[in-house]
């Protein structure tokens, strides 16, 4: 299966809000199976689709870094949002080198369509919610660094400013 290339921020790509799939087929399933094969190769445990430069909203995640314990959600929504929150600590394979502590809500419902092409409905908590959020986020054209506090992007963009 060939191995797709992560685009790095600042790609536009990754800023822009995905378009949703409108139908399911083989070309978005061999797509499916080419990010889930990046995403372990990139020692990663999420990918979102635009990271790829397809824009499109499709993600595949597996919080335990174990091949055959991914999941592919197409067209993904969170409908709640717990009130408790916590925060941890995040890095993206478009962001090399950059990690940062955000701040999440500890569980979520979520509603999306598999690779059947079915709609369903589940929840998610602790690291799977933090997966989830970060891969929407890349849905939406938001970055992780989008969601760093003041002073951890002071201190990240000094350091760059450093290189
Ligand atoms: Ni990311």
């Amino acid at each position: 299966m060939p191995l797709l290339k992560v685009v790095i921020y600042p790609s536009k790509i990754l800023q822009k809000k995905a378009k949703p799939v409108q139908k399911m087929g083989e070309e978005i399933r061999r797509l499916i199976r080419d990010m889930v094969e990046t995403m372990f190769q990139e020692d990663g445990v999420g990918l979102a689709a635009p990271q790829v430069s397809v824009s499109k909203r499709i993600i595949v995640y597996a919080p335990t870094a174990r091949r055959g314990e991914e999941t592919a959600l197409i067209n993904p929504e969170i409908t709640k949002f717990s009130d408790a929150t916590e925060l941890g600590v995040e890095g993206c394979l478009s962001l090399p080198g950059i990690t940062g502590e955000v701040r999440r809500a500890k569980r979520i419902e979520f509603r999306a369509m598999n690779l059947q092409g079915k709609v369903f409905r589940d929840t998610a908590s602790e690291f799977a919610a933090r997966v989830l959020q970060h891969e929407i986020d890349h849905l939406n054209g938001v970055l992780l660094i989008d969601r760093l506090d003041f002073n951890q992007r002071e201190i990240l963009l000094s350091n760059t400013q450093r290189l």
